[in-house]
């Protein structure tokens, strides 16, 4: 089957079918991103922890090229030349020797923070975007919020056609898209626990300045990008479509049964016996309310089988975004190891385990439950997790706070308890948290090295649906790629389509 475009018209704009959902860190990498926009669908980078991810392709000796042919075109040329004379190694890292680090997010970010995310950001989508004119997303969590407006802005940089974000409630990202297209400084609330009513208290803001970040760079004006809010319920994509300080141009509806973080259930949070949160009407979205608004939207959430797009597609979705499925494929930044792994405990006809992904209403240092995929020689085993010496070097998932001092500071529940209650945390939000940080990069092969000789291990994230592996996996295969998820998606689908275009290219 040739799998060109299938985008419906929705307003006169044209909306792809399956949104290859954003997945962090680096999970949905460039190149799952470009096979899918190749096939004709949207594909998405992760612009979570860009920056890091840049550094450690870099300090890997960039085998191929890739980051460096993306930096050759990076337009401001003595950033990108200086980038590359700190971190780049030939040949790569020995074994055991610690990456060097990024400076930290922060709500005054330095200078090389704001750069190094810039680049990392247009690497990612530069290298997505290469050699097709099919449009490319970028997803970013809005709880991240200290790191975002320069990975937006990296993106923009390389011609973006997307921005997803969910997470929280990205009321200001429309308008910050608007500003960054005309190339003008932008700013958004930052959220702090603990502000009182002190005048340095009302209005706490991180703002990115193209100006101050990159003097000496040629500014012309970016294509402003179209914006997709990740929601779970009418209220807020109602609110955000009334609020917002732009436009905002569709919805990505997500479930509880998505993989990565969930929103939490509406309510007081209730654990089933097995510790999960319970989800009940409540969390059900109204589909009808979220037409009403009258913009495209996609359901996400265990939607990756025909049935469920034929579904979705009936309730007036424009169609699904499918993220697990994309996780475990071919062309996902996800470790082979792990994929291999994962694959043999769920998606083999033979595999037999009754283990399931599990909600965890605490491993998230966000406070959002994170689904964890169990998985050997990961921290979902529990001896691993207590055995880890915690540190934060990372620090994405810090919350701002204001101190004991009454001075702001960033803290994680997941950082040495020690250091968490001294900056005014409390012990009990520490227990049981896991530094996803760390953890996701080594689910990408690129896990620190700890000075300590500790080497970081991975904890895997997945839907519920982690058994739907099995459908792509027929006749004896043991991997599969992006084209045979799109395939069997699209399977009956596709006819029912009659202004479809044929726009797919090679990857
Ligand atoms: C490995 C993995 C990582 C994910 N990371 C993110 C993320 O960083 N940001 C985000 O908005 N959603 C993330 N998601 C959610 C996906 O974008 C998508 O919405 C979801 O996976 C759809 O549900 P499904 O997994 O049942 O297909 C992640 C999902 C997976 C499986």
């Amino acid at each position: 089957m040739v799998l060109g475009t299938v985008w419906a018209s929705f307003n006169d704009v044209r909306n792809p079918i399956i949104i290859q959902g954003g997945m962090g860190a680096g999970v949905s990498d460039w190149r799952l991103a470009r096979t899918v926009s190749c096939l004709g669908h949207l594909g998405v980078v992760s612009g979570t922890a860009v920056n890091t991810l840049l550094l450690r392709r870099l300090q890997d000796g960039d085998p191929q090229g890739h980051s460096r042919r993306a930096l050759s075109q990076f337009p401001d040329r003595a950033i990108a030349e200086e980038i590359l004379s700190l971190f780049f190694q030939e040949g790569g890292r020995n074994p055991g020797q610690p990456y060097k680090l990024s400076p930290l997010s922060n709500l005054n970010a330095s200078l090389r923070f704001h750069q190094l995310s810039v680049a990392g950001a247009f690497v990612e989508v530069w290298l997505a975007k290469e050699g097709h004119d099919n449009p490319v997303g970028i997803n970013l969590l809005e709880k991240l919020q200290l790191a975002n407006l320069p990975a937006i802005y990296g993106a923009m940089l390389a011609g973006v056609d997307y921005v997803l974000m969910g997470a929280g409630i990205p009321r200001e990202i429309p308008g910050v898209l608007d500003l960054f297209s005309e190339q003008k400084a932008a700013s958004i609330k930052a959220h702090a626990v603990g502000l009182s009513s002190a005048p340095e208290h009302e209005d706490v803001r991180t703002s990115f300045d193209p100006a101050l970040v990159f003097p000496d760079m040629e500014k012309k004006p970016l294509k402003r990008p179209l914006f997709l809010a990740i929601v779970s319920s009418a209220t807020l994509a109602t609110h955000l479509a009334k609020k917002s300080t732009g436009r905002v141009d569709g919805f990505v509806v997500e479930g509880p049964l998505a993989g990565g973080h969930n929103a939490p259930p509406r309510g007081p949070l209730k654990l089933s016996e097995t510790g999960e949160p319970i989800y009940g009407s409540k969390d059900v979205p109204d589909l009808v309310a979220i037409k009403e608004i009258g913009l495209p939207f996609w359901m996400a959430g265990s939607f990756a089988t025909p049935e469920k797009l034929r579904e979705a597609l009936a309730a007036g979705a424009a169609g699904i975004q499918v993220g697990t499925a994309f996780a475990f494929c071919e062309e996902s930044g996800m470790s082979e190891s792990i994929k291999r792994a994962a694959i043999r405990k769920w998606g083999l006809p033979e595999s037999n385990t009754t283990d399931r992904v599990f909600t965890d209403p605490l491993a998230s240092p966000t406070d959002f439950p994170f689904k964890v995929a169990p998985m050997e020689g990961t921290l979902s085993d529990n001896t691993l997790y207590q055995a880890r010496p915690r540190i934060c070097d990372l620090g994405y998932l810090r919350t701002l706070a204001v101190g004991p001092s009454g001075d702001f500071v960033h803290r994680c529940p997941s950082e040495p308890v020690a250091d968490y209650l001294k900056k005014g945390g409390k012990i009990e939000e520490t227990v049981g948290r896991k530094c996803l940080c760390n953890a996701l990069m080594t689910n990408i092969d690129m896990g620190q090295s700890q000075k300590s000789g500790h080497e970081e291990l991975a904890l895997v994230t997945a839907g519920d649906d982690l058994a739907m592996l099995r459908r792509f996996l027929r006749g004896g295969k043991t991997s599969y790629s992006a084209r045979d998820v799109l395939e069997q998606l699209l399977e009956d689908v596709k006819p029912a389509f009659s202004d479809a275009t044929s726009s797919s290219v090679s990857p």
